[in-house]
């Protein structure tokens, strides 16, 4: 788990609507940190998460995907912060799905959790993708 990462990230959020920064770390097993956070738009429904955009980034540089270790995200949440069902979709696609994902918020709450309990059951076109 990187909180510390991951309030950096937090802090390049573009959220002149709601206030509210969301930052993502994707942590790769030789150590980078990819960081995503979350940007808004005046058409409201354009707005992209921190964890998409996150990894969407990491594979937009050229990392691989299967060299990712872990994925920490933080907000100013009550709880531990949850992805979105768009993200839930998007991580499920594009992450092993036991790959560790510590949801966290800025006073110290942490869930560990996984595609697996976040979107059990989910969409799936391609059925011979070997990232589950
Ligand atoms: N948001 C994220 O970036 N990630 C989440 O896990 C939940 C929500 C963003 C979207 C929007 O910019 C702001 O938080 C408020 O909904």
């Amino acid at each position: 788990m990187f909180i510390e990462e991951a309030k950096k990230a937090r802090e390049k959020a573009y959220v002149p609507y709601s206030n509210f920064k969301v930052g993502a770390v994707i942590t790769l097993k030789d150590g980078t940190h990819i960081h995503g956070a979350n940007i808004e738009n005046s058409s409201y429904g354009l707005t992209s998460c921190a964890e998409r955009n996150g990894l969407f980034s990491l594979i937009s540089q050229g990392y691989n995907v299967k060299d990712i270790k872990e994925i920490t995200i933080i907000g100013d949440s009550y709880g531990p912060i949850s992805p979105c069902g768009a993200c839930r979709q998007v991580l499920s696609e594009l992450i092993p799905h036991e790959t560790p994902i510590y949801l966290t918020n800025l006073k110290g709450d942490v869930h560990e959790t996984s595609v697996s309990e976040l979107l059990p059951f989910g969409f799936d076109l391609n059925t011979d993708r070997t990232n589950k």
